[in-house]
């Protein structure tokens, strides 16, 4: 018998770059590789890297240098990129780094089984194709080992709205949908394997138009399908764009038992002028009608968003009225960000706001942001919640989960295990968690 080989792949980024991971890694188990979280043991690195904010390049040719010595120690250890910087930039990659053995853009994933091959016979290879063949059947091949209880599924990839800061468009390409019937497939796999929650993935998820048996499903569909999987217990999805929050969608979150009470939605600024030079096509005003009629639908449903601070021109007065937005929406969870040029994208010809100026405002933002997650946190004390337990807590006999709303839960639970639910009283909140007992 052969030993293994074994693999050590670093994900950065998105969610989508998480669940990317787990699929080459299940695409190279085919290749006879186990995983390890060990570079020095590794026979092959892989780097999964994402692009979305400034120095992202540089970040992964630092990374990779640190690996000269591992490869001179064993000349076997192939050394990969994948991600969107190995879309914007492979071929520079290629000639830049002659350590790297191997670049896949996001799209070819499924091709690495014989790009391994390849490299493997000393000859370097890159794919950054579009492809036209359907990547997610072609890494079909998938291993029946159990899983944890909370998994990622993408089921929309891709975003054609091209907002004026992104590489998004660029890096993963045109929108497209998986069809319906094959989601439905992986689901139910993933709850043989053990998987409780969902977490429907998509850079526009809300956008979802996949082929379904009587024409293309909406998400909502997609969703009302996904809430008859027995052992399905929870379904979520992310992210989404305000302007495909349609009216099914919106009713799912009052009607669909499984569809959690939580919404990521980011609205990037609350200035009108600042949106529409974003080229976000939708107004601050506009947003939050939306949230009235989320909250109209379901009134405990928790907000989260993002926020760009610094995009060019933004004044004080674009900065207040983000701030102001913040204080009405109210949000459980928030990602904030200073703006950051990309190359090739329309607002890295303005004229830019001085970095100070940028980190001044990113104190301010995150300052109200942290206040208001903690307001919120602090709010689900006393309250009976449902919690679906991921993993053991840090104490004996202590086991963690999430909550409907995604906060962190802790509970002294030793019967449990991952996978169970449980209804919980919080009697706590802690910096970044929620303590709580077994009703
Ligand atoms: N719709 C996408 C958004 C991806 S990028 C999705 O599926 O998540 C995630 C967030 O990064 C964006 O919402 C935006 O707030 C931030 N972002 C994107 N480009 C940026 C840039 N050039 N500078 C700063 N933040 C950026
Ligand atoms: Fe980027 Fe905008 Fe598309 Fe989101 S909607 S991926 S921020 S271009
Ligand atoms: Fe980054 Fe690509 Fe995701 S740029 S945020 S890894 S889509």
């Amino acid at each position: 018998m052969t030993t293994p080989k074994k693999l050590f792949i670093k994900t950065y980024g998105c969610q989508m770059n998480v669940y990317d991971s787990e699929r080459m890694s299940e695409a190279l188990g085919g290749q006879g590789y186990v995983a390890t979280d060990r570079p020095e043991d590794a026979d092959m690195i892989l780097l999964n890297t994402c692009h979305i904010r400034e120095r992202a390049a540089e970040k992964v040719y630092s990374e990779l240098g640190r690996y000269r010595d591992l490869k001179e120690a064993n000349p076997d250890l192939k050394i990969g990129v994948a991600g969107c910087v190995a879309q914007a930039e492979g071929a520079e990659i290629m000639r830049r780094q002659p350590l790297v053995d191997l670049v896949v853009g996001p799209q070819s994933y499924h091709r690495l089984p014989q790009m391994e091959a390849q490299i493997r016979t000393g000859v370097r290879a890159i794919d950054t194709d579009f492809p036209e063949e359907d990547k997610f059947e072609a890494l079909k091949a998938r291993p029946k080992a159990r899983r944890a209880p909370a998994a990622f599924l993408t089921v929309q990839e891709g975003c054609d709205k091209f907002c004026a800061f992104c590489v998004v468009p660029y890096t993963r390409g045109a929108e497209v949908s998986r069809p319906a019937d094959r989601i439905l497939t992986e689901a139910r796999e993933l709850v043989d394997r053990g998987v409780r929650e969902l977490t429907l993935l998509g850079q526009n998820v809300n956008a979802y138009h996949g082929a379904g048996p009587d024409g293309d499903w909406t998400l909502a569909r997609l969703i009302w399908a996904l809430n008859d999987v027995d052992g399905l217990e929870r379904i979520r999805f992310t992210t989404s764009h305000p302007n495909d929050m349609t009216e099914d969608l919106i009713d799912a979150h009052a009607t669909c038992p499984k569809l959690m009470p939580y919404l990521h939605l980011p609205v990037q600024s609350g200035s009108d002028k600042i949106l529409k030079r974003m080229n976000r096509s939708h107004t601050a005003d506009s947003y939050l009608k939306l949230i009235d009629r989320l909250r109209a639908a379901r009134p405990d449903i928790l907000m989260s968003g993002d926020f760009i601070v610094g995009f060019p021109e933004e004044t004080e007065e674009d900065f207040q009225a983000t701030l102001d937005l913040i204080e009405t929406v109210g949000y459980g969870y928030a990602y904030t960000f200073k703006y950051s040029t990309r190359p090739g994208t329309p607002a890295a010809e303005r004229a830019q706001v001085d970095e100070d100026v940028k980190d001044e405002r990113l104190k301010r933002i995150q300052a109200l942001i942290t206040r208001q997650q903690q307001e919120i946190q602090q709010s689900m004390v006393g309250r009976d919640l449902t919690v679906l337990f991921e993993k053991p807590g840090r104490f004996e006999g202590q086991m963690g989960g999430k909550s409907e709303y995604l906060h962190a839960v802790h509970v002294d639970a030793p019967q449990a295990k991952p996978g169970d639910m449980a209804r919980v009283r919080i009697v706590e909140s802690v910096r970044n968690s929620l303590k709580g007992v077994l009703i």
